[in-house]
């Protein structure tokens, strides 16, 4: 008689990833109240913003041009490149002309959260603004907002109410970037690089088939997936659904934030995930050791 070889399956769970932006997008809002009060006061305000918002664009990259760290990121030390600053401009006038008009969507968020990663040299230049200037042209954004309010003389109530709640929505959006910008350093973290390779519709979703994640030695599968799942947040919903675990450590859950967020497999048909061509639910499991140069495959149901 052959003996029966039973195979292990291994539970594939990945824990640890930074919160959802889109989700924290929406809760900072919240615990901004930039409710629809404030929605109102910010649109009163709107067309005073509007109307001097082509010469303040013009004016911040003059400046940007002329204070030494920013004239270096954008590489203006000598002089500046006139293709790219009529490309800046461009987009800094499509992000005004959004930001004016209100914008809280979850996609206008998605962008945001897409310019940080690119503020982090992950752009066609492959340019990196720290965020320290990102975050000082938005406080240069505050101030001529503010000025432009209080001197178009609305009453005091909607001046102060309209400043407040630009300052609450800017804020929001530094946030958002900067969290862009944080996931795209860890990105390139670490002396090892592995590959991680899309099939199906994740190709379309991020538009490449393929993606380099930097880890460190002694890393796991579940490390590189880490990384790649807080580049790339909106592809988690394709892969896994939501498990919420409470805490191992004796105490009790009482808040939200006391309960872990676990990714697991979605159930139904369900992505294959392999490493150098082994499936990882037979094969170690997500704390399967990584090598350089390993590839990981994100493989679509029914391949
Ligand atoms: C209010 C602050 C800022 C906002 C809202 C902002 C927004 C953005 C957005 C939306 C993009 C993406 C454009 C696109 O391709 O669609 C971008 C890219 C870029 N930003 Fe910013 N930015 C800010 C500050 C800065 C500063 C201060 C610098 C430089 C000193 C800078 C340099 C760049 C560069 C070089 C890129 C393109 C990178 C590449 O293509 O490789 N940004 N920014």
């Amino acid at each position: 008689m052959i003996p029966q070889t039973k195979t292990m399956e291994y539970q594939l769970e990945l824990s640890g990833l930074r919160p959802d932006p889109i989700h924290t997008w929406r809760r900072l809002r919240e615990f901004l109240q930039l409710d629809e009060h404030a929605v109102v006061q910010m649109r009163h305000t709107s067309e005073v913003l509007l109307e001097n918002a082509a010469p303040f664009v013009v004016a911040a990259y003059d400046y940007l041009a002329q204070f030494d760290e920013t004239a270096a990121v954008l590489g203006w030390e000598q002089e500046m490149d006139e293709e790219h600053l009529r490309e800046r401009r461009q987009f800094f006038s499509t992000w005004m002309a959004r930001t004016i008009g209100v914008d809280f969507s979850d996609e206008f968020a998605e962008y945001l959260f897409h310019a940080g990663r690119l503020h982090a040299g992950h752009g066609p230049r492959q340019i990196h603004t720290p965020d320290l200037w990102v975050m000082g042209a938005m406080g240069l954004v505050q101030a001529y907002f503010a000025e432009r309010i209080i001197q178009a003389g609305f009453d005091p109530e909607l001046t102060a109410g309209a400043i407040g709640a630009w300052n609450k929505y800017l804020m929001l959006q530094t946030r958002q970037m900067n969290e862009g910008y944080k996931v795209a350093l860890a990105l390139d973290e670490g002396p090892q690089t592995v590959e991680v390779k899309l099939y199906g519709r994740l190709r379309t979703l991020i538009g490449r088939e393929q993606q380099t994640v930097h880890v460190h030695a002694d890393s796991t599968v579940a490390d590189a997936l880490r990384k790649f799942f807080d580049y790339y947040p909106t592809l988690r919903k394709e892969l896994f659904q939501v498990r919420w675990r409470t805490p191992q450590n004796g105490h009790d859950a009482t808040w939200a934030t006391d309960f872990e967020t676990v990714y697991v497999p979605r159930s139904g048909p369900y992505w294959r995930i392999l490493l150098n061509g082994r499936d990882l639910s037979y094969d170690g499991g997500f704390d399967a050791m990584l090598q350089p140069g390993d590839v990981i495959a994100l493989f679509p149901p029914g391949r």
